[in-house]
C-alpha cells in the first residue's frame, strides 16, 4: 500500500497533488470526475511538451520499473517512453523466466525488492486481484497495467483521454464495445470508469463472451443505459465510438470455444459505411483480424492516435503519482 506522506520539503515549483500523489492505481474506480479533468489537463500540456521539445526533466532522478508477467508491446513500452521523456528512467522486467520467478520467488517477494531500488512499480499479471496484492505488501505506488480478466485502468484512462481528444468530449456519446466482453479487461474497466459520464453504451458480443453480469448491474446502478446485442447491425447507426477488441484466446480454458467465435465481428470498409461520419472507431490493440488493414486509412480510425495519446496520459500519471505535474 502506498502510504508515503507528504511531508518533506518541496523544491521550488514541485506540487503534490493528494488525488494522485504516492498513490496505487488499481481500478479505475478510486477515480472521480475531477481527478480525470486534471488528468486529462496534464496530459494535454505533455503533448504540447513532447511536440515542442520531445523529453524533458521533470521526473529526472526517478526511476520505474516495469514488471511484466503477460506479453504486452504497447502498455510496456508506452511506460518506459513516458517516464524516459520526462527525463527518468526504468528497470525492464519483461521475460520473467531470465528472473528469480522461475526460481519460484512469490510475486510479493518480487515487488518488495524492486521498490527498494524504484520509486513506482508497473505490473502486469495474468492473476485477477495480483496488482492489489502486490499493493497491500509495498510501501512505493504500484501501477496495475492488467490484472487477468480484472482490470486494465490506465488502459480505460487513455481511452477516455482518447475520446475526449477525438471527439471533443464525452458526456452525450454513444459508445459500442464489441468483441470479447467477457475476457476483456480494457472493456471492463472502460465501461466502469465511463459511469463517470452522461453516456450509453452498446454491448455487441457472442452470447458466450458477453459483459460479466455483476458489471453490467454495478454500470446500471450508476444510472447509465445500457444495451446487449449480438447484432452490430442494430446499434452502429447510432454510435459515435466504436471500441473493438481482440478475442482473449489465451483465457479460454477451450480452445474449440475459441474456434467457435474467434472471427465472430470483422470490421471492414463496408462496415463503415453504416457508420456515422463524425465517429471514432478505437481498439486496444493488438488486433488479430477484427478490424481489416483496409480500414487504416479511414479518417475515423483512430487505433494509432490511441497509441500516442496513451503515451501522454502515462506520462501524465506518472507525473502526478510521483508528485512533479
Ligand atoms: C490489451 C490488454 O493487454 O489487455 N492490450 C493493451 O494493453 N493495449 C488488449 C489485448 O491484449 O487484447
Amino acid at each position: 500500500m502506498a502510504t508515503r506522506a507528504a511531508t518533506e520539503h518541496l523544491p521550488f515549483g514541485e506540487k503534490r497533488d493528494p488525488r494522485f500523489f504516492g498513490k496505487d492505481i488499481l481500478s479505475v474506480s478510486q477515480f472521480e470526475r475531477g481527478d480525470l479533468e486534471i488528468l486529462f489537463e496534464v496530459a494535454h500540456e505533455m503533448a504540447e511538451m513532447v511536440h515542442r521539445i520531445g523529453t524533458f526533466d521533470l521526473l529526472k532522478g526517478k526511476v520505474l520499473t516495469n514488471l511484466f508477467y503477460e506479453p504486452s508491446t504497447r502498455t510496456s513500452s508506452s511506460f518506459v517512453a513516458a517516464i524516459e521523456r520526462l527525463g527518468g528512467s526504468v528497470i525492464q522486467i519483461n521475460n520473467v523466466t531470465f528472473s528469480s520467478v522461475s526460481k519460484g520467488e512469490s510475486l510479493v517477494d518480487t515487488v518488495r525488492t524492486m521498490e527498494q531500488y524504484t520509486d513506482a512499480i508497473v505490473l502486469r499479471h495474468p492473476e485477477q486481484g495480483s496488482a492489489a496484492e502486490a499493493a497491500a505488501a509495498t510501501e512505493k505506488p504500484i501501477i496495475n497495467a492488467g490484472d487477468g480478466a480484472g482490470e486494465h485502468p490506465t488502459q480505460a484512462l487513455l481511452d477516455a483521454h482518447t475520446i475526449r481528444e477525438e471527439m471533443g468530449g464525452i458526456d452525450g456519446l454513444t459508445i459500442t464495445m464489441v468483441g470479447d466482453l467477457k475476457y476483456g479487461r480494457t472493456v471492463h474497466s472502460l465501461a466502469k470508469l465511463l459511469t463517470l459520464y452522461d453516456v450509453r453504451i452498446n454491448y455487441v458480443s457472442p452470447e458466450i463472451l458477453r459483459m460479466p453480469e455483476l458489471l453490467v448491474k454495478e454500470v446500471d446502478a450508476a444510472g447509465i443505459d445500457q444495451i446487449e446485442t449480438a447484432e452490430l447491425g442494430s446499434v452502429l447507426p447510432e454510435t459515435d465510438v466504436l471500441y473493438v477488441t481482440r478475442i482473449q484466446k489465451e483465457r479460454f480454458s477451450d480452445t474449440s470455444e475459441y474456434e467457435q467465435v474467434k472471427d465472430s465481428y470483422v470490421i471492414t470498409p463496408e462496415t463503415m459505411l453504416g457508420a456515422r461520419q463524425r465517429m471514432a472507431l478505437m481498439h486496444p490493440l493488438p488486433r488479430v483480424g477484427e478490424i481489416t488493414t483496409a480500414v487504416d486509412a479511414d479518417p475515423r480510425a483512430a487505433y494509432f492516435r490511441q497509441m500516442e495519446y496513451g503515451m501522454y496520459t502515462r506520462m501524465a500519471l506518472l507525473a502526478l503519482v510521483l508528485g512533479k505535474a
